[in-house]
């Protein structure tokens, strides 16, 4: 049977692909997309999504709105990286719907009863939706969320964080402690799923949908290039859906980690106990390593799959 899976994001080039992988892959069952805030306002998020499942031939996918902003912190998105629209780059019609839902947490509450197995969630944006759903409707019925954020030593929106926990902090802390089991895909990991020539050459000539996402690398790869010198752009969000696909493609590690809540300087810093210093019991397999050249053998094989556009 397939791995019934929610996909909760905020596209975004890289949670795009990921969308897009989850689409190409028959191990996993998509139940629908929840959408938040995040690389753009929720209504671009949500219109993004919409697009890509229509691009896909995937309208059929049901996709709910969910938080507009973080639990406590103020609004910011990074528009910086991810344009305008959220997903600069590509042309792309504006979506042909309206979301399904406009209340991401209701809707997964429905989904999760509904299912016929226990659901994987895939948060790749900030976790205010996850947090909600959480705190009102408890883990019944979740196996296990595998999420992109955070990092060990690494940090993209300051020096000290990654963007999606430094979003909403105390919504990654709420995660990462509701006794669910969780996998932290962070930097560390996702820093190593750096696209250069020869993955965007596989890609374009992987059908239809490998070009447009050569397209939206070609974008994201700009950001990547003045910040990073690289000559790519990680695919951050689609390790989480290639972890569920190649179990052993990320390395992880059962640690503890706590979110950084109180200092500005540290804000939204993951706190991986990486050399167990602390006797904190661990409460999450963190990713430690990719194969790389595997991840994206992967990606490029299954993307030529989807069907011409
Ligand atoms: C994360 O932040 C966003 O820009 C990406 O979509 C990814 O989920 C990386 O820090
Ligand atoms: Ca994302």
């Amino acid at each position: 049977m397939a791995t019934p899976i929610i996909l909760d994001c905020d596209p975004g080039h890289d949670d795009a692909v990921a969308l897009l992988l989850a689409l190409a892959s028959p191990e996993l069952e998509l139940l629908g997309v929840t959408t938040t805030y995040g690389n753009q306002t929720l209504e671009k998020t949500t219109a993004n999504a919409i697009r890509v499942l229509e691009l896909a031939g995937r309208p059929d996918v049901p996709v709910a709105a969910g938080a507009d902003r973080p639990l406590e912190r103020e609004l910011v998105v990074a528009a910086h990286v991810h344009g305008e629209s959220g997903l600069d780059g590509p042309t792309l019609p504006p979506p042909s719907a309206e979301p399904i839902s406009r209340d991401a947490v209701e809707w997964m509450a429905g989904a999760i009863a509904d299912a016929a197995g226990t659901v994987t969630l895939v948060p790749t944006g900030p976790l205010t939706n996850v947090a909600r759903y959480l705190d009102e409707h408890g883990t019944t019925g979740i196996e296990r969320i595998v999420l992109m954020g955070g990092a060990i030593a690494e940090g993209n929106m300051t020096p000290a964080a990654e963007f999606n926990v430094w979003a909403d902090p105390e919504a990654a802390q709420a995660v990462l402690h509701a006794e669910v089991d969780v996998t932290m895909i962070g930097l560390d990991v996702t820093h190593r799923a750096v696209t250069g020539a020869d993955v965007q050459r596989r890609l374009r000539g992987a059908g239809s949908i490998g070009v447009f996402v050569a397209e939206l690398v070609d974008f994201f790869a700009v950001y990547h290039r003045e910040t990073y010198g690289w000559d790519g752009a990680p695919i951050h969000d689609a390790v989480a859906v290639a972890h569920l696909l190649r179990p052993g493609l990320v390395g992880t590690k059962p640690r503890n980690v706590e979110v950084e809540l109180e200092s500005e300087l540290c804000r939204g810093r993951t706190v991986v106990d990486l050399w167990l210093r602390t006797g904190r019991p661990a409460n999450a397999h963190v990713g430690v390593d990719l194969d790389t050249d595997a991840f994206f053998d992967l990606l490029v094989e299954r993307l030529a799959r989807l069907p011409a556009r």
